[in-house]
């Protein structure tokens, strides 16, 4: 294959990579290798609760829309990231629930309206949506957050419901970071997928976030643990791969990122159900990495002034292991 669109059609899934609006609108040269390269696009930030209400009942959807409008011409799916999150809430949500003013029922509404809005507006456009965004922790107990605290568990259930009526075509999927290998997350978050569908609760998939670093080991259990979530019917998608390292750069720890990226596309491509693998941004220009980890970065299939790295050529060269 000559780039990663021919790869994925060679291999019969969706490749595809978080965008930066900013980037999108203002980088002529960002703009051409993400069109040319992906078929698959999730906004890195612009679907967040903060960015698309900042302030109560005050919609800003143009960054949205503007994924969703260059992804259509570009012939792009959409994965719509994130309805229920505890990170990037608005302000006058997390005050209005810390100060009283907005009580447990109020608050309940405001999900589903929230929920409902945001899905009709891109009913038909969003082929997937991250509806729970991290909700098990790592112990296996239940994450700590404004919607366990005053709703109760039952919140899940009622996300997958409240999308599920607002764009009945959407894959809805529960989305976390280390899913990558067998622990009590992954018990926890098979027990509670098992249970949802037990009720009857429409939900499609898993998103294994896929946050990784050339200092750990490659997560060697990915393929069984994708294949513990298939086995329950769903399908699996890879939703942020990327893999950092501690800088500086070296010849040797770009090829050792390489082989952590085939390995995961490997995985993936050994899972039936596994048909999307999407990178956390696709350039060293613009990764969340360096703002987060102290002293690491180049965690992106492309350098900053956007030449191919060692890791992109080893995802070309994947064979399908099935
Ligand atoms: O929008 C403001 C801007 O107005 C301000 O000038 C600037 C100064 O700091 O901050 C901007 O907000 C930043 C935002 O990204 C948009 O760039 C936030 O500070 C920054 O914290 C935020 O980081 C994002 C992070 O989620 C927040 O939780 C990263 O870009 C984004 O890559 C990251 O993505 C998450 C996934 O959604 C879920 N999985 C983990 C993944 C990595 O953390």
């Amino acid at each position: 294959p000559r780039d990663l669109r021919e790869l994925a059609h060679q291999h019969g899934i969706r490749i595809g990579t978080a965008v930066d609006i900013a980037a999108l609108r203002g980088e002529p040269d960002y703009r051409k290798v993400l069109n040319r390269e992906f078929t698959h696009v999730t906004a890195e930030n612009a679907m967040k609760w903060e960015s698309v209400e900042p302030e109560r009942g005050v919609y800003t959807w143009a960054d949205a829309d503007a994924l969703v409008e260059n992804a259509r011409r570009n012939r792009q799916r959409v994965r719509g990231h994130t309805l229920v999150w505890h990170n990037q809430l608005p302000a006058w949500l997390t005050t209005g629930v810390a100060d009283g003013s907005i009580d447990s029922g109020e608050l309940r509404s405001i999900l589903r309206d929230h929920i409902t809005t945001e899905v009709r507006r891109y009913k038909g456009k969003i082929r997937a949506w991250d509806v729970v965004n991290e909700v098990v922790e790592e112990d296996g107990t239940m994450r700590k957050s404004i919607w366990l605290d005053h709703l109760g568990p039952g919140y899940i259930a009622d996300a997958f419901r409240w999308a599920h009526r607002a764009d009945p075509q959407a894959k809805l999927f529960i989305n976390d970071y280390n899913l990558e290998w067998n622990s009590p997350k992954i018990e926890t978050t098979l027990a509670l997928v098992k249970d949802l569908q037990a009720r009857g609760v429409p939900i499609h998939g898993v998103g294994f976030q896929g946050h990784l670093g050339i200092q750990y080991d490659y997560p060697g259990d990915w393929a069984n643990v994708m294949g513990r979530f298939a086995g329950l019917g769903l399908e699996v998608a890879v939703t942020e791969l990327d893999v950092r390292m501690e800088l500086p750069v070296t010849e040797e720890k770009l090829a050792t990122q390489a082989t952590y990226y085939s390995r995961a596309l490997t995985d993936c491509l050994s899972v039936e159900a596994c048909k999307e693998l999407t990178v956390w941004g696709f350039t060293d220009r613009h990764s969340w990495v360096p703002g987060w980890f102290d002293g690491q970065g180049s965690a992106c299939l492309f350098d900053e002034s956007l030449a191919p790295k060692p890791a992109y050529r080893a995802l070309l060269a994947v064979r399908d292991p099935r």
